[in-house]
């Protein structure tokens, strides 16, 4: 059954687009996955420039709009089939119409992956409601932990639950808010922690997501852990370390994920 993950944050330049966009090519690229790639960030859509689509033909404007379906929006790159925005959009869209659109296609894969708007509107809403899964991203600093919050909020208030958080651009840990204190605020488990990679700058230079620029980079390495717990699969990882130092908490967090996402779907 297909799964549609929501990638939201209430806040810009968190990573959401790069999470989505390397999510998208690693689940193809590395987990033989039928993916579609979806840019719900309406206002400012930028999936488009991650995944080296710089003209498109059709978009999700005009899918939004009604001047287009969405199969003649999908544009196939790296192995997945993207719908990028419009940087000339016009207004008028139905943004609320996503799932309805997103419909008539998702039988098609095996994961349909939204990036969506940092906005506190009905942009965010739109990918929040067509997402059967959704995954915060946050950075670890106070400002950001309450946009998180305010994601977290908004979900709920539509009867979404968040399956996780993920971590995006860990510094200096010194500084830094930490998975306790994330864990703690959000009360939601962390299932995926980043570090602040400067290979992501290159790959974005290049319009091609970390995971295939470099996939064995720290963010692409990251980002595979989590595709393994999205496809069932085993996480490849350190059994010495683990032997030695016990498992981390985000390691665990994504078994649970794992068995959570697979028992709904055989209940469903
Ligand atoms: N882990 C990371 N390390 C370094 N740079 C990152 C990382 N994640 C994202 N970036 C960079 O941060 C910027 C914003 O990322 P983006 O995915 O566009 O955020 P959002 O979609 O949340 O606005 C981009 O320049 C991207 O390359
Ligand atoms: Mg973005």
């Amino acid at each position: 059954m297909t799964k549609a993950i929501g990638i939201v944050s209430i806040k810009g330049g968190v990573g959401k687009t790069t999470i989505a966009s390397s999510l998208a090519v690693d689940l193809v690229n590395h987990y033989g996955k039928k993916v579609l790639l979806v840019d719900a960030n309406y206002s400012a859509p930028n999936v488009g420039l991650h995944m080296d689509i710089v003209t498109p033909v059709k978009t999700i404007h005009d899918v939004l709009s009604g001047k287009a379906r969405m199969l003649s929006a999908i544009h196939t790159r790296y192995g997945v089939d993207v719908i990028p925005g419009s940087y000339f959009f016009s207004k008028g869209i139905q943004s609320m119409k996503l799932k309805d659109r997103l419909a008539s296609v998702k039988d098609n894969y095996d994961f349909v992956v939204i990036d969506s708007s940092p906005a506190l509107n009905e942009e965010t809403l739109s990918a929040m409601l067509a997402s059967d899964h959704l995954f915060v991203v946050t950075t670890p600093d106070y400002p950001t932990l309450s946009c998180s919050l305010r994601a977290a909020r908004l979900a709920s208030q539509r009867g979404k639950s968040i399956d996780g958080i993920i971590i995006n651009k860990i510094r200096n840990p010194e500084y830094e808010v930490t998975l306790d204190e994330i864990e703690d605020v959000l009360e939601l488990p962390v299932v995926a922690k980043i570090p602040d990679d400067e290979g992501v700058l290159k790959s974005l230079f290049m319009r091609m997501p970390p995971s295939i620029y470099n996939r064995k980079s720290p963010f692409g390495k990251e980002i595979n852990k989590l595709s393994a717990a999205l496809t069932n699969q085993t996480e490849k990882m350190s059994w010495l370390k683990s032997f030695l130092f016990g498992f981390k908490r985000e390691e665990v967090n994504r078994q649970v994920l794992k068995q959570g996402f697979y028992r709904s779907a055989f209940s469903s």
